[in-house]
């Protein structure tokens, strides 16, 4: 079964082909990284008006390269939650109107539940149930997962995603956006630096994330505490004798340091929540996912907790269309089909 899948959830406009659930036959990525790069973030209006420009000439592309007509697709898929409302709609209406042209089935997918399916699209007898950690530019969120099709929200972030942290971090060090391949790549091959920033582990029922107060101990570390008049204050002297922007020693130096805070939260709140659900293994999805290491440090403690861990694969933890043509034909399957009706839903 060869299915169509569409994804528009935030910046990159993307168009798939996949068969049976586990064969790309193609995978188109439009991103938008240059358009919103001077913004420092993702701004959503231009999001959607630029996948409007991109939209018809990826899909096209994806049909050219898997040697498919629209006429020989099964079924068409589009993510239709969560993401950027605008930017949404754009492949949902893409969707339907193909999906109507063909006469084809439409399969509404939800983005996190492919970001946790890109993470066991390669492997035949995942060992449920899974701990999945997403962690994108959007979410930080654990889900307890009995089954591809049934996944339930254990926790998620209180405030800031990891991504964001990671992007508004960059922005602080001058390192440009995206700010994860940007942190990761300051950082170089040092696991840690010298300086110690907090490790948020909110309390509660959930395992819940919390990395706004680390992203301001980032901001503080650097610039001081701000004040309001133009007179800098003693610790704002103190932040420049101890941080100067322009050595790149130094910005590497509190990348790494935030790094690793970031990378040892997720990792510790994952194989406890892990360890109390009886999880068969854990599995890794979303943008962030794509951190070397993120990725190492999750191998490392997988092991140590003789469980396996299910990694999305680099190109396949960043957005994309493959996970959602993937899901899709698991949610055929189970006649999880939706009509010409189907909304886009924010959250
Ligand atoms: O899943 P994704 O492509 O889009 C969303 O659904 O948000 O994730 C994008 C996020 C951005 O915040 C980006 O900075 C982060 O993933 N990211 C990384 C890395 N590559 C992308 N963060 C840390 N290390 C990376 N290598
Ligand atoms: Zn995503």
């Amino acid at each position: 079964m060869k299915i169509l899948g569409i994804e528009t959830s935030c910046d990159e406009c993307a168009a798939a082909m996949v068969e049976d659930g586990r064969t790309p036959l193609s995978h188109v990525v439009s991103s938008q990284v240059e358009v919103h790069a001077p913004f420092g973030g993702v701004v959503p209006e231009i999001a959607s008006r630029r996948h409007l420009e991109t939209i018809l000439p990826v899909i096209d592309e994806a049909l050219t390269v898997a040697k498919v007509t629209a006429q020989d697709v099964d079924a068409v898929a589009v993510t239709n939650r969560p993401g950027l409302i605008g930017a949404l709609l754009v492949g949902l209406s893409a969707a339907k109107g193909l999906a109507l042209a063909a006469k084809k089935p439409l399969i509404p997918v939800d983005h996190i539940a492919a970001h946790v399916y890109a993470s066991v699209m390669d492997r035949s007898n995942p060992s449920f149930p899974l701990t999945g950690l997403v962690v994108s530019g959007g979410h930080t969120s654990l889900y307890h997962v009995r089954s591809i099709l049934d996944m339930e929200r254990i926790g998620a972030t209180l405030d800031d995603a990891a991504g964001e942290a990671f992007d508004k971090v960059a922005a602080i060090l001058g390192l440009g956006y995206p700010g994860g391949p940007a942190i990761e790549g300051a950082a170089g091959s040092r696991k840690q630096g010298s300086v110690n920033f907090p490790r948020s582990l909110p309390g509660g029922d959930q395992w819940n994330f919390s990395f706004s107060g680390l992203k301001t101990a980032v901001l503080y570390y650097c610039r001081g505490v701000p004040k309001k008049g133009r007179e800098r204050t003693r610790e704002q002297e103190e932040a420049a004798r101890r941080f100067d922007p322009s050595d790149p020693d130094r910005v590497a130096d509190v990348a790494a340091s935030f790094q690793a805070a970031v990378v040892d939260v997720l990792v510790e709140r994952t194989f406890h929540a892990a360890k109390a659900m009886r999880s068969g293994g854990v599995a890794l999805g979303g943008g962030v996912a794509a951190n070397t290491l993120l990725r190492d440090r999750m191998t490392e403690e997988a092991d140590r907790h003789g469980i396996p861990l299910y990694l999305a694969s680099r190109e396949l933890a960043t957005d994309n269309a493959v996970m959602v043509a993937g899901l899709a034909y698991h949610l055929y399957r189970a006649g999880r089909i939706g009509g010409l009706d189907t909304d886009a839903y924010p959250r």
